[in-house]
């Protein structure tokens, strides 16, 4: 007797039954828009190795937020430029700080919009590190818990100007414990944590640290952010941070760690983020405007892999490319 042959091309062979089929359906509805915001108003300085990115004042960024919000882009998170940056990073969490003062803007000008903020230093700090630093030279350490206290603060600082969630990317130890603890104290029980809990110490952030302005001016953060060999320890991260009370996890970059992205997805409960960082960026726009790649088929295929990785957040700085080309599908 003989089987009847299965045939996997039969449902490939027309369109309709392809989306029919399909195991991952893309949409907007998980796309966060990464911003920079800086001090002044009528200022748009666009980063030269990312295309199409700028740091922008909070007038300006307002502007692009109406955009990104008529595209159907539900999130955006928001980094700061500082006018003075010192040891502390203290205007990274002043009521007056950049990021602080664009949160309002953005809640008044579309109050449907998600606002995310960066909790970390290392924009807002003399040296750049995402701490507090002890020691002199080669004995300089970074601070864990003088850290952790500044980074609840400036949680709460955000909190304070209307974030609906905060998102440290530090990778200090306690952090997500120490801020919900302060945001709780302060009634901002509905403000949600986001947490770079696997994030990887990559050559993927290059672009980001023009942008930002925060390269450390010594050493790296290889003393705080993951080995890239390592995947075992990013369970124990999120782990860790769950147990401290994070609400949404993410992993850092992307396209490298989508392993990562698939093991944190089956192991866990909660949904997933994926921050698809400076560089992923970079690569596709360089390639593309030599010729060598096609933008949006390429950009659509890295956006759908990080979904079948298993990540429905997706941090992007082809948001608002990818919103234009999902509505005219
Ligand atoms: C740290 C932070 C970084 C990025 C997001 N948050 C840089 C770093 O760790 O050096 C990188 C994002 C990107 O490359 O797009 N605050």
């Amino acid at each position: 007797m003989s089987f009847p042959v299965h045939r996997p091309r039969r449902l490939r062979s027309s369109e309709a039954l392809r989306s029919l089929v399909r195991e991952t359906r893309i949409s907007a509805a998980g796309l966060v828009y990464p911003m920079f915001v800086c001090p002044g108003s009528g200022v748009r300085a666009e980063v030269s190795s990312m295309p199409g990115i700028a740091q922008q004042s909070a007038d300006k960024l307002v502007e692009e937020v109406r955009e990104a919000a008529d595209l159907g882009i539900p999130a955006v998170i928001l980094f700061g430029l500082p006018e003075h940056k010192d040891e502390k990073g203290t205007e990274g969490y002043i009521a007056s700080g950049v990021v602080q003062r664009a949160i309002e803007a953005i809640r008044k000008a579309r109050p449907e919009m998600l606002v995310i903020t960066d909790v970390c230093l290392c924009e807002y700090t003399s040296h750049g590190h995402c701490g507090v630093i002890e020691g002199e030279k080669s004995a300089a350490k970074i601070a864990n818990d003088p850290t952790i206290e500044l980074l609840a603060k400036m949680a709460l600082s955000h909190a304070q100007a209307g974030a609906h969630i905060v998102a440290p990317s530090d990778m200090m130890d306690g952090r997500v414990a120490a801020i919900r603890k302060r945001l709780d104290a302060n009634s901002f029980e509905d403000v949600a944590i986001l947490s770079y809990a696997a994030k990887y110490c990559s050559g993927f952030y290059g672009p980001f640290r023009e942008a930002a302005q925060s390269a450390p001016q010594f050493g790296d953060r290889r003393s705080y952010q993951m080995d890239p060999a390592n995947s075992r320890e990013a369970l124990k991260e999120v782990t860790q941070d769950l147990e401290e009370g994070a609400d949404i996890i993410m992993v850092k970059p992307a396209l490298p760690y989508l392993d990562l992205i698939h093991r944190v997805r089956e192991a866990f409960d909660v949904p997933v983020a994926a921050y698809n960082v400076s560089g992923e960026y970079a690569m596709v726009k360089a390639a593309a405007q030599n010729g060598w790649i096609d933008e949006k088929r390429v950009t659509l295929e890295i956006f759908t892999a990080i979904q079948r990785a298993g990540a429905s957040i997706v941090l992007t700085y082809h948001a608002k490319d990818l919103a234009r080309w999902l509505k005219a599908c």
